[in-house]
């Protein structure tokens, strides 16, 4: 049989096809656009998903017998705000996990209401991407378009929706939406009540390796599969991603350098940091994780190669760093360029460089820009070992992690060996993964990881560039606080 991965990114929709052996047999990326209709604010149409869904699936069956198909699952973009009418039309674009617009009600919801309450309800605080506060500022400056919402879903929800007619969303997504109650796996009334929106709006929840559905029989003729293919629940990319990585159980971590960046530490008990600094969620294994999500990182070097050095060859701007300038670099990035989101929860910070003389070249440029990804990603690391969560070892994932310079930079700024697996197609991967615990290929999500996830190389950090790195994060950590009182004002 044959399954089908979603990874419903932030810049294209990538489809796979894997057969139950684990093996990739295509790959089709389907790109759509994203808008910025002011500084900060980042949307994106949910027709546009759809028509990249159904463009893409034909294409990746081509040279296949499509009658194989058993199953699909998707890992999408978390937290964006899509919202429908009674007649199942969008009611206005989707408001994305990287969108700033809601400082205030960040701000209402942590200090009015209170983080202790809302972590006591979701077991998170309020953070500007999260689906709740989008809700409040659709019902302040679009009080029409509020009062026609219908239906209330996440990105690849929205996908699963068009596909099945079922309207419904997994625990690992629903986690990031701040109206949803982590602990107990159900819909948070207090959260509800406060956001003004009622549970007959919610989806259904599933585990995200269970089926949700089978195709309805038009999406069935337009993909070209057949109409008792199954989709599963699916998950958040990141837990997506994990499962494509193997990071399921206990103490187990993936790092992923897409457009965001996270690390993602999975546990088999329900846990909060006590600064609720990380995303306390479930897991799409059965089981919760932590996560510290940063709003730029493959974002930050695809902006310095592209939109600053116009230049795609990124591997060209890379090889003039040799060994020797590691942990040597006297120039700083800050990597928020989107704002940032964990652990520092400040939509006012900006991408900033610090350091630069007369001799500083573009490749410390650059490298100061893979290194400040790598820093701000300790950051994350550095509250969950505050926790007494021991992590020796962490799998990578994404774009950035093709990268042999930034991977080592990651090991030694961490100090963590980095595994690398096969197959590196996180969320699309870990989309078939559940498409096939969802129709029974394998018996749980944690068999179908050891029977298809293989790790093939391990960059191991060097204790002496260990060494010059973490001074370097000594000074990096000193800059955040001395520009912060600045950001605001530089707006
Ligand atoms: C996670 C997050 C991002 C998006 C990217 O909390 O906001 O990683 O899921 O697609």
């Amino acid at each position: 049989m044959l399954y089908i991965g979603i990874d419903l990114g932030t810049s294209a929709a990538k489809l796979l096809l894997m057969d139950q052996q684990g093996e990739i047999k295509k790959i089709v990326s389907e790109e759509y656009p994203l808008e910025f209709p002011q500084p900060g604010w980042s949307q994106q149409n949910p027709e546009d998903w759809l028509s990249a869904v159904l463009r893409g699936v034909p294409k990746l069956l081509e040279g296949f017998d499509a009658a194989q198909v058993a199953g699909i699952g998707a890992g999408g973009q978390m937290h964006g705000l899509v919202v429908l009418d009674r007649e199942d039309r969008v009611i206005r674009p989707a408001i994305l996990w990287n969108d700033g617009r809601t400082a205030e009600e960040v701000d209402y919801l942590n200090n009015e209401i209170g983080k202790e309450r809302l972590s006591q309800y979701t077991a998170n605080i309020a953070f500007a991407g999260f689906t709740a506060p989008k809700l409040l500022w659709m019902r302040k400056h679009e009080p029409e378009l509020f009062a026609k919402i219908d239906k209330i879903m996440l990105p690849k929800d929205y996908i699963n929706y068009q596909l099945t007619g079922v309207h419904a969303t997994d625990v690992s997504d629903a986690s990031g939406m701040l109206l949803f109650d982590v602990e107990h796996k159900c819909w948070s009334r207090e959260m509800l009540d406060i956001c003004g929106v009622r549970e007959s709006q919610m989806a259904k929840v599933f585990e995200s390796y269970q089926p949700i559905g089978t195709l309805r029989p038009e999406m069935a003729a337009a993909l070209g599969i057949p109409a008792a293919t199954v989709v599963a629940a699916g998950a958040g990319d990141n837990a997506a991603a994990a499962i494509g990585t193997g990071t399921v159980g206990d103490g187990g971590c993936n790092i992923s350098l897409g457009t965001s960046g996270t690390i993602f530490i999975s546990s088999d008990r329900f846990a909060v940091d006590s600064r609720n600094a990380l995303h306390a969620f479930a897991h799409a294994d059965g089981h919760y994780h932590l996560m510290g999500c940063m709003l730029s990182a493959a974002s930050c070097n695809k902006w310095l190669m592209e939109d600053i050095f116009h230049t795609t060859d990124y591997a060209a701007e890379q090889a003039p760093i040799t060994d020797e300038k590691l942990g040597r670099n006297h120039v700083y990035f800050l990597p928020y360029l989107m704002g940032e989101r964990s652990p520092i929860n400040d939509t006012n910070a900006r991408g900033t460089f610090v350091g630069m003389t007369m001799d500083s070249t573009r490749w410390d440029l650059t490298q100061a820009v893979l290194e400040g990804v790598a820093f701000a990603i300790r950051d994350s690391l550095e509250v969950a070992r505050s926790q007494g969560i021991v992590i020796e070892r962490s799998k990578i994932c994404g774009g950035g992690a093709k990268s042999p310079l930034w991977r080592k930079i990651i090991a030694n700024v961490l100090g963590v060996s980095l595994d690398i697996v096969e197959s590196e197609q996180g969320p699309g991967m870990g989309g078939a993964m559940l498409a096939m615990v969802a129709c029974g290929a394998y018996g749980s999500v944690e068999e179908a990881c050891s029977a298809l996830v293989h790790v093939v190389d391990t960059v191991q950090p060097e204790p002496e560039l260990k060494q010059r790195y973490e001074m370097r994060y000594q000074q990096f950590k000193q800059i955040y606080p001395a520009m912060k009182g600045l950001f605001p004002y530089i707006l």
